[in-house]
């Protein structure tokens, strides 16, 4: 009877078992050769004893190499109390070698496989499968393996269908560059790979299938963070006549319940902050508030100047240096805000350069405000808001950590009331913040035209612990509206029915009011098994220049695959 590894246990003592495995370690006692064997549900001590086999097996237990892999035949028996260990799950057993079968040899490591390895992540990604023998990988996988089933199971319960949308497919605009795949039968042309399913799903609604989700593979060809990969994973999940709250309850649900397989409750409900109050608090859409630091508008008790807003972060007991003051006001200079100060509360008063501009009335009125005490400091800007929000917000991360205000939990929240449209700059134009298939508040759309800013979409984000974990909207399904809002952010009619033609037909058909949003399921899992990194949650992930060092993609190819393709390289 084969049991693996880790669960090995008392109930089998006196049983002939096979075990399956991978030798993880090696040690000789006197006559005795103990082998620890690991598969993915952990390890069990094996005892060769040379007093009780043959010369010629206990031989070949001895010329054994570690990470081979061996079927090992033998009794289970109960170890002496001396010999327990408690640190192993299967300390209190130990099975008695009878048999040996090697079904392959392990050439010498290129790093030891144990939880805290010391070998570069280059070199751990070159030899995935061996990193990923780690018994703590095998822990993150079986994590995302048991998130997956949890996601299907409770979906299917509410009713959702699981249905699968084309990867060779045209662009759908989430804001990043595409990945393309040349065709070969249509020469010259190109399948894009989908950013996300967003507009499938919604023809999905179109089709009637009223509740769909997926566990879908997205492609985006972005900048790489350590929370940000070119191929990743969704939760992406639609339905036919809901509104916000259906969508607050089923993913709270979710959460809930997906936690849970790695026993973590999660509060609920979630709180909601609209995008400008976490904005105005915490300097960010996506805030941690495990840290219990907040930022405060001084509008009304400090003067500000048109265009310009201040706003403070408030750190109680931050003692800081002359030098370490220094630097902050020079790092918030070297980020464009000239107006950057401090004020350090001392002797019942602040001392401070803005002293001489506001005045010792206005110092007291902000002492008020933020309640100082001795010994705190206040980081005071000055600027244009989001900028000065923004960066206060990463400050406040860093004092976080640094004065240890972030409280261990779980911090769940969704973010509401975004506008519909940001001004980009660069390219002088409105740009979708989320995507342009968001619907705008109903209230809010003769301002389409007239002030594209102050329009507020029917969208909404879930953050986790200072991540974004998901976003999505009530979606626009009349084609009028999907038209108006096209030309909002500058795409012509004749682009909208090149690129979007389909859609604008799909919804003259009885298309249903519908909604959605999508989970980013690696992210998810990162936070689920306690990582920093959504590399450490993908089982082949890429390096942040977009390599697989396992497989070495990207690759150049041959001449006669390009030429089928219609292709030619240029020679920059
Ligand atoms: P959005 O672009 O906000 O929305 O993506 C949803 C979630 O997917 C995750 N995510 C990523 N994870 C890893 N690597 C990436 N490069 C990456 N990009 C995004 C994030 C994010 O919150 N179609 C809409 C959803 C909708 O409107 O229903 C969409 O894709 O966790």
């Amino acid at each position: 009877m084969r049991i693996y590894c880790g669960f090995v246990d008392t109930s089998q003592i006196g049983q002939t078992i096979a075990l399956y495995g991978w030798v993880d370690s090696l040690r000789e006692l006197g006559h005795l050769q103990f082998i620890l064997l690991r598969d993915r549900e952990g390890v069990v001590q094996v005892t060769a004893n040379s007093e009780k086999i043959e010369p010629e097996l206990f031989s070949r237990v001895k010329a054994l190499n570690l990470d081979a892999c061996v079927r090992i035949s033998g009794t289970v028996r109960k170890r002496e109390a001396a010999h327990v260990n408690p640190t192993m799950k299967t300390g209190t057993v130990e099975v008695d070698l009878e048999t040996l079968e090697v079904l392959n040899p392990c050439q010498p490591l290129p790093f030891t496989i144990v939880d805290d390895v010391k070998a570069s992540e280059e070199l751990r990604l070159k030899y995935r499968y061996l990193d990923l023998r780690r018994p703590r990988m095998q822990e993150v996988f079986r994590l995302r393996h048991l998130a997956a089933q949890k996601t299907r199971e409770y979906l299917a319960a509410q009713g959702f269908w699981e249905i699968e949308t084309p990867i060779q497919t045209r662009s759908t605009p989430e804001g990043a560059r595409d990945f393309l795949v040349p065709s070969r039968l249509q020469k010259g042309k190109f399948y894009a790979l989908p950013q996300s399913p967003q507009l499938f799903k919604q023809l999905s609604m179109v089709a009637g299938f009223d509740r769909y989700f997926q566990i879908a593979r997205c492609f985006r060809d972005e900048d790489l963070r350590a929370d940000r990969q070119l191929e990743f994973t969704q939760i992406d999940i639609e339905a036919s006549f809901i509104d916000e709250p259906f969508i607050y309850d089923l993913v709270e649900g979710l959460l809930v319940e997906v936690f849970r397989v790695n026993a973590i409750e999660l509060p609920r409900p979630f709180p909601r902050l609209t995008y400008a109050e976490a904005m105005g608090r915490y300097g960010s859409d996506k805030p941690d508030l495990r840290v219990d630091l907040e930022i405060f508008p001084l509008a009304g008790t400090a003067p500000e100047t048109v265009g310009e807003e201040s706003h403070a972060l408030h750190l109680p007991g931050a003692a800081l240096s002359r030098k370490q003051l220094d630097d902050l006001v020079a790092r918030g200079k070297a980020a464009g805000l000239e107006k950057t100060a401090t004020i350090k509360w001392e002797g019942g008063a602040g001392k401070s350069p803005l002293a001489k501009f506001w005045g010792d009335g206005t110092l007291a009125a902000v002492k008020g405000l933020l309640n100082a005490a001795d010994g705190d400091l206040t980081v005071v800007i000055t600027g244009p808001r989001g900028k000065v929000l923004t960066f206060l917000g990463g400050l406040r991360l860093e004092f976080g950590k640094a004065l240890n205000r972030f409280k261990e939990g779980w911090k769940p929240l969704w973010i509401t009331d975004f506008p519909l449209m940001e001004w980009n700059a660069d390219e002088g134009r409105w740009d979708a913040c989320h995507h342009p298939f968001t619907s705008p508040r109903p209230e809010h759309l003769d301002r389409l035209e007239s002030d594209p800013g102050a329009v507020m979409a029917r969208a909404y984000d879930v953050v986790l612990n200072g991540y974004e974990l998901g976003g999505g909207s009530i979606r626009i399904h009349r084609p009028d509206i999907q038209s108006k809002v096209f030309s909002a952010i500058g795409i012509t009619p004749e682009q909208a029915r090149e690129k979007f033609g389909f859609l604008l037909d799909a919804l003259q058909y009885g298309a249903p009011p519908h909604g959605g949003l999508a989970l980013g399921f690696d992210r998810l899992v990162m936070l689920l098994a306690g990582l920093d990194s959504i590399r450490d949650c993908i089982p082949f992930p890429k390096t942040t220049s977009g390599s697989c060092l396992l497989t070495a993609a990207p690759s150049a190819v041959d001449e006669r695959q390009l030429k089928e393709l219609g292709l030619q390289l240029r020679k920059e």
